[in-house]
This record gives C-alpha cells, structure tokens and sequence, in this order.
C-alpha cells in the first residue's frame, strides 16, 4: 500500500474489516461478481453512450436521511470524515459533490471500471457491497452537504485562461464547458472540481494524462489531459483547490 504513513494502520484494519464484510455480503449487481472473481479486466464492461443513458434513467431517487445513516454504518465516515469532507490531500472531497457523479463513481469502483491502483482497491472493496439504491442514497447525501465556503477561483491565475477558453492548438476544450464556469459542476456526471484537495487532483489527472483512468464515458478526460505539463496540472490544481496555506 502506498498512502501515506500516518493513516496506515486504521485504513489496513478498516479494510479487513470491510473485505471480510464484502465477502459475505450478497452481491447486489451482478456484473460486480463477475467482475469480482479476479477473472481479469477483459471482463470489465465499459460504458456506451447506450448504457449510460439506461444508468441514468433507472437511477434511483436517492434519500439523503438514508444515506447519512449509511455514510456511518459502510465506515465510509471514518475515512471521507463525518459529511465527505477530504480529510487528506491525497483522497478526494465527496460534500458537494454531483449526485449523478458519485453515483457513476461507485458503480465504476463496484464493476471495476475504476481499478487504477491500491487506492482505488480500497474503494472496491467498499463499493461492492452497495446497491444501487445505497449507492443513490449516499450520492444525496453527499450533494446535501454543499460544497465548502471558498472565494470563487481567480481571473487572474495563470491557468484561467486555459479554464475558460481552452487550447485549440492542442485541442483542448475548455474545462469550464463541462465543469462550470467556477468548477462546481456541469449537467450529470460531469463532477464539480471546486475545493477538490491538489494532491487528490495531480494523482487522478496523472491517471487520466497516462490513460490509466478511463472510467469516463466519452473517455474525453484522457484526451483533455494528454497534452498538459505537469505544471500545468499543478496550477489547475491550485487554482480548483479550496485549501489554504494553513491546510496545504
Ligand atoms: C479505507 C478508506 C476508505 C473507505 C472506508 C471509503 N473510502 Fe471512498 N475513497 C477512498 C480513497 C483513498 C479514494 C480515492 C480512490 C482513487 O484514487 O480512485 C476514495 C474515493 C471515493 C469516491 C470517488 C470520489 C471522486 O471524486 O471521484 C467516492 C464517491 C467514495 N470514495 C465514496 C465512498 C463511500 C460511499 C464509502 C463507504 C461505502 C467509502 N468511500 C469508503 C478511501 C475510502
Ligand atoms: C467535454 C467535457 C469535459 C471537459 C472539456 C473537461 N472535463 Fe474533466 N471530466 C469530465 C467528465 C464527464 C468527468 C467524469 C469522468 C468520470 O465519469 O469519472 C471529468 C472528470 C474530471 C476530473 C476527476 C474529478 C474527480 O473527482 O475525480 C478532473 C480532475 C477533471 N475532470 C479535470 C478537468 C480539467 C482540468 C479540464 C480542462 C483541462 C477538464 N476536466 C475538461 C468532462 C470534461
């Protein structure tokens, strides 16, 4: 495991705890079995416009007073803290988020779409166990919590420019087009950026950037992030980022 040392021991406890739950739980989509026997990636199902579409029309309506009660009872609080909030630099900000996104997300880490590395091993484990309606009851939940008080990001930083404009030199379409003009959120699944942690954003561009993450139904992360510098992922990351000096 790769995260960082002083929240080692809780998380190698909560996951053997979560795994030994996750084994004898009943496996709610079918697809997450198979996906679930180590058979490889090959069976992974990845999205079509199609199925897509379908996910989102039977999505059920989710109830935020349920999935709060789940946040705590799924132990997602003791690692997404007591309303989504990042308690790390390195894991991301759940309050706020878009319901359709979170939903996606768990169904993604549930069937393996989402299956990067051992962070994202975690969020296997803990998503397996969920069912649909579990999933859309925490995704309300989270998107009740708002998204943290935070100035709106500045014209002036010097990727603003590629925000809200973009590159077409290097085809890049802005970030705002699908992420909103501040960073909190599009229409469905497109995730609100605001106040996400940098070291959360630089890991999952990186990610996107190596075509590592490709969970995306359009897969137009990996293509957006493809031409970027490191530095520039660096100052994107600041410029969404909510955090102070005091929290960095
Ligand atoms: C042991 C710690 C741990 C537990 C328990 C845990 N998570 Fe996570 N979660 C993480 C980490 C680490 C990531 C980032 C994984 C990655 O990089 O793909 C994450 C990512 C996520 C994401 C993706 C967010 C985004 O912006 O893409 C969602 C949604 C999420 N978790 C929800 C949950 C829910 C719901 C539960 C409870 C069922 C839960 N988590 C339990 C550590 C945990
Ligand atoms: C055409 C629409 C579109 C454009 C343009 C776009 N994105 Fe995205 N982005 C998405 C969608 C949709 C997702 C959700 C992917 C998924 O389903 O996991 C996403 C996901 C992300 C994530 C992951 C968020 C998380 O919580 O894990 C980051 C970071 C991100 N985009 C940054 C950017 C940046 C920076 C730019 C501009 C350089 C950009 N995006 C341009 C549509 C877009």
């Amino acid at each position: 495991m790769t995260t960082q040392q002083h929240h080692r021991s809780t998380r190698h406890a909560l996951l053997a705890g979560i795994a030994t739950v996750a084994t004898v739980a009943t496996m709610a989509l079918p697809t997450t079995a198979l996906a679930a026997t180590g058979a490889g990636k090959t069976e992974v199902a990845q999205w079509t416009p199609a199925t897509w579409h379908e996910t989102m029309r039977t999505m059920p309506t989710g109830d935020a007073a349920r999935g709060e009660k789940l946040h705590d009872d799924k132990f997602c609080a003791s690692c997404h803290g007591s309303r989504g909030e990042a308690l790390t630099g390195n894991w991301p900000l759940l309050a706020g988020q878009r319901a359709e996104y979170t939903y996606k997300q768990l169904l993604d880490y549930a069937e393996h779409r989402r299956a990067e590395d051992q962070r994202a091993h975690i969020m296997n484990v803990a998503a397996e166990e969920l069912d649909r309606q579990e999933m859309a009851d925490l995704a309300a939940f989270y998107e009740q919590q708002g998204l943290p008080d935070a100035p709106k990001p500045e014209d002036t930083h010097p990727v603003h420019q590629l925000v809200s404009v973009g590159d077409p030199t290097r085809l890049i379409t802005p970030c705002a087009a699908c992420h909103g003009s501040n960073g909190s959120g599009g229409i469905n699944e497109s995730p609100t950026l605001r106040g996400q942690p940098e070291a959360y954003f630089i890991r999952t561009m990186a990610l996107f950037r190596d075509g590592e993450r490709g969970n995306d139904v359009a897969h137009g992360m990996s293509q957006f992030a493809e031409p970027l510098t490191d530095e520039e992922i660096a100052n994107l990351a600041e410029y969404y980022s909510t955090e102070d000096d005091a929290t960095r």
